[in-house]
């Protein structure tokens, strides 16, 4: 009973979890888009914890999903993990996360894969980082056992309102092209900056 309860008890806790990396990740994200430095990081830092809080938010992914597979209680089966809407268990919400999951791993794989696709259809794939996010919301709001507690609404909505404010920042005028080209990477080793296609 006690290892029931503590699969539980981990599976829920690592999505909480998953959702704030996946936020960090999304924030990050649009700040390294900007190239500027943020928080005390200088720019190439701000690229590399934006990289790692992305793969770490897929590792408690994986911890999240493995550990409520094992658990009983949700009636998980493998194909759920990565088909959408095929759960018995509230299958609209599970459905969402299994969409953001899908998501995530494209995003990874993607990136992980950049120097070999053109700059535009990394991009293009890059994009769904916002859809990612935006499904891995709506599972947490839906399908969570904690979603009526506090602190897990402080927390989702501490999360909307991060993302809300970068995204804001991201469409403002403020966003300008001088920015882009500040962000832009060095080639050749010379200082001048190369703007972004
Ligand atoms: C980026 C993707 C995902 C994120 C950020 C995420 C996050 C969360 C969060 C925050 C909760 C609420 C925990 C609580 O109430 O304490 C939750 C619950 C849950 N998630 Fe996910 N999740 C994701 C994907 C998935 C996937 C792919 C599955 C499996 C199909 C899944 C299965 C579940 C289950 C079974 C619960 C418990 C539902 C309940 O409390 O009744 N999640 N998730």
């Amino acid at each position: 009973m006690l290892t029931v309860n503590t699969l539980w008890y981990v599976g829920r806790g690592s999505g909480v979890i998953d959702l704030v990396l996946l936020t960090t990740a999304t924030v990050l994200g649009i700040v390294n888009r900007s190239g500027r430095p943020a928080a005390g990081l200088p720019r190439f830092a701000v690229a590399v914890v934006h990289r790692n809080a992305s793969l770490l938010a897929l590792m408690f992914l994986a911890i999240h999903v493995l550990t409520l597979l094992a658990d009983p209680f949700a009636r998980l089966h493998l194909e759920d993990i990565v088909l959408p809407f095929a759960a018995s268990y509230r299958p609209l919400w599970m459905g969402l996360g299994t969409v953001a999951l899908d998501l995530m791993l494209a995003l990874v794989a993607t990136s992980l894969l950049r120097h070999r696709m053109s700059v535009a259809a990394w991009r293009l794939i890059h994009w769904t980082a916002y859809a990612a996010w935006v499904f891995a919301v709506a599972h947490t709001l839906g399908t969570g056992t904690d979603n009526g507690s506090a602190w897990l609404l402080v927390t989702t909505i501490a999360c909307i309102v991060a993302v809300a404010i970068a995204v804001g920042w991201r469409l403002s005028a403020g966003f300008s092209e001088a920015d882009q080209l500040q962000a832009a990477p060095m080639r050749g080793g010379t200082q001048r900056p190369v703007p972004r296609p």
